[in-house]
C-alpha cells in the first residue's frame, strides 16, 4: 500500500483554489453533536482521515453518521447514542478523541476512554482536561488502559487553565453547557476553531458569552437542539496553499479565505515581500527576492503553530537569517534534520532553529512525522530541484482533504507514489 507522495520541482504554482472546512474546528463539532438527541447537520466538511476516524468513533457510541463527500455534507443521528465507552483502539487514531470526554460526561455523567493517540509532537498530556474536569467533581480512575470518568452531578465554578489549552477549553466548554449555573473558563483558548464551535453550540441553544480579553462565560441549560452548522474555513490548509505559491514564486487567489483570522501570518508573509491583498478573500502576489524573517509560535492570535514547519521551508531559501522558535510543543522541530538532507542549513538548539537562506533545495527522499510536517515536506519538493519522495502519506490524509489535487489544479507535479524500493534505490531513480 503506497504510503508516500511524490513531488517533481514545480515551480509558480498559479490560480484559485476553494477552501475546505476546517479540520480542527469539524472534529471538536462532531463530538459535540452528542449533546443534543437528533440528527444534526455539517456542512463544508473535509473528506480527511479523521473525519472518517470521528465517524467510526460517534458510530461506536450508537449514533448514525452519514457523510456525503460530494455535497461535504455530514448527517449525525445521536438519537440511539447508548454507550460512553471508547475502545483504546480508537482512541490511539488521533488526539481529537478525547474531545468526547466533554460530551460524554454531560450526557451520561460517566465516561470511558483511553489516552489519546495523535502526532509525536512531544508528551501531549491531557492533565488541564482531568484536573479541570476534578474542579467540576469529576473522578478519574485510571488503570494502564483506560481513564474511567465518573460524576454524580457536575458543578458550575471558576476554572483558570494554566495554559490556554484549545483542546481542554473544548472538552469543559461543551460539558458546561449543560452544567446548571454558571461556568467560567479564565486564560481560555480563543482560536478561531473555537469561535466556531462557540458559534455551534450557541446556535443548539447554548448561553455562553466571551469576556475579553480570554474568559468564557457558560450558563448551563436543561437541554440542547440538534443543529444545522457551515464548518468555518481551514486557515491551515489556507497558509500551506498561500505558502505554495510563495515559495515557488508564483501568485494564488483564496476566494472563501478570511484574512481577519490569518491575519499574524500575512503579516509574516508581507514582511518577507510578498504582496497581499485581502479585499475580497485572500490573494499572494510572489515576491522574486523574499527576505527571511523569524517566528515564534504561540496559542491565537500569535503565529500558529501548525503553519511553523511550513514557514521554515519558507526561510530555507529566503535572503538572509532568521530565528524559528516554537513554544506550543516540545518537539516540533524534526522536519529541520529532512530540509537539511536536502541542502538546507538549518541549526536546531531545543525548540528554537537558525535557518541561513541557501540557493536551492536538493529533491530527496524525506519522512514526514506529523499531519503538518507532511504538508511542509510537499512544500520543500516543489521548489527542489529535481524529484521528492515524502514518506508518510498517511499523516497527509489525516489532516486535508485530498490537498495533493488543489496543488495539482496550481500547476505542481505531485502525485501518489509506491514505495516498494529501498531509500538508495529510490533517490537513484528519482533524481
Ligand atoms: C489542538 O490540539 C489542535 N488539534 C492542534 O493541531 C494544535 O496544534 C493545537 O490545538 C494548538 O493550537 C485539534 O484541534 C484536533 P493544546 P490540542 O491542548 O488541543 C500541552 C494539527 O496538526 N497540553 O492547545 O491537543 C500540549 O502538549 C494539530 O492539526 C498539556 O500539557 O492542543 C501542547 O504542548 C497538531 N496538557 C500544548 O499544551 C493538556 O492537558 C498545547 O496543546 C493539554 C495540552
Amino acid at each position: 500500500m503506497s504510503n508516500s507522495l511524490i513531488v517533481n520541482q514545480s515551480l509558480n504554482l498559479k490560480g484559485r483554489v476553494n477552501s475546505s472546512g476546517a479540520k480542527n474546528a469539524v472534529l471538536v463539532e462532531m463530538a459535540a453533536t452528542l449533546l443534543a438527541d437528533g440528527v444534526s447537520i455539517l456542512k463544508n466538511v473535509p473528506a480527511s482521515e479523521d473525519v472518517f476516524n470521528m465517524s467510526a468513533l460517534l458510530q461506536d457510541l450508537g449514533a448514525k453518521v452519514d457523510f456525503d463527500i460530494i455535497s461535504k455534507t455530514l448527517k449525525i443521528d445521536t438519537t440511539l447514542v447508548d454507550s460512553y465507552q471508547v475502545t483504546s483502539e480508537r482512541m490511539k487514531k488521533m488526539r481529537a478523541s478525547i474531545l468526547v470526554l466533554g460530551p460524554l460526561l454531560a450526557k451520561f455523567l460517566r465516561a470511558r476512554v483511553a489516552l489519546p493517540g495523535g502526532c509525536t509532537l512531544g508528551a501531549r498530556p491531557i492533565d488541564y482536561h482531568i484536573k479541570n474536569f476534578q474542579k467540576l467533581g469529576v473522578q478519574f480512575l485510571q488503570n494502564e488502559d483506560f481513564l474511567d470518568a465518573v460524576v454524580q452531578k457536575l458543578n458550575s465554578r471558576d476554572l483558570f487553565l494554566d495554559y490556554p489549552s484549545v483542546g481542554a477549553t473544548e472538552n469543559i466548554l461543551m460539558a458546561a453547557t449543560l452544567t446548571e449555573g454558571v461556568t467560567k473558563i479564565i486564560n481560555a483558548a480563543l482560536e478561531p476553531e473555537v469561535l466556531d464551535l462557540i458559534c455551534m453550540l450557541q446556535k443548539m441553544g447554548a448561553s455562553i458569552k466571551i469576556q475579553l480579553p480570554a474568559t468564557i462565560v457558560i450558563e448551563g441549560v436543561s437541554v440542547l437542539r440538534p443543529v444545522t452548522h457551515e464548518v468555518v474555513f481551514d486557515r491551515l490548509e489556507a497558509g500551506s496553499l498561500l505558502l505554495a505559491a510563495a515559495i515557488t514564486g508564483g501568485s494564488i487567489y483564496l476566494p472563501q479565505a478570511d484574512a481577519n483570522i490569518l491575519e499574524g501570518f500575512l503579516y509574516k508573509l508581507v514582511e518577507m515581500g510578498h504582496e497581499i491583498k485581502t479585499s475580497n478573500g485572500i490573494e499572494l502576489i510572489a515576491t522574486s527576492e523574499p527576505k527571511a524573517v523569524s517566528i515564534k509560535t504561540h496559542p491565537y492570535p500569535g503565529f500558529p503553530t501548525d503553519l511553523q514547519a511550513h514557514m521554515m521551508v519558507a526561510q530555507c531559501l529566503a535572503e538572509g537569517t532568521s530565528v524559528v522558535e516554537e513554544t506550543v510543543y516540545e518537539n516540533r522541530m524534526l522536519h529541520a534534520h529532512e530540509l537539511n538532507r536536502m541542502g538546507a542549513n538549518i541549526k536546531v538548539t531545543g525548540n528554537s532553529a537558525t535557518v541561513t537562506g541557501v540557493k536551492k533545495l536538493q529533491g530527496m527522499q524525506v519522512l514526514a512525522s506529523d499531519i503538518r510536517a507532511s504538508c511542509a515536506l510537499v512544500l520543500a519538493g516543489l521548489v527542489a530541484q529535481g524529484t521528492t519522495v515524502v514518506e508518510g502519506l498517511h499523516h497527509f490524509r489525516r489532516g486535508y482533504d485530498a490537498l495533493e489535487n488543489k496543488l495539482k489544479q496550481l500547476g505542481a507535479d505531485i502525485y501518489i507514489g509506491e514505495l516498494s524500493e529501498k531509500r538508495e534505490d529510490l533517490i537513484e531513480k528519482y533524481n
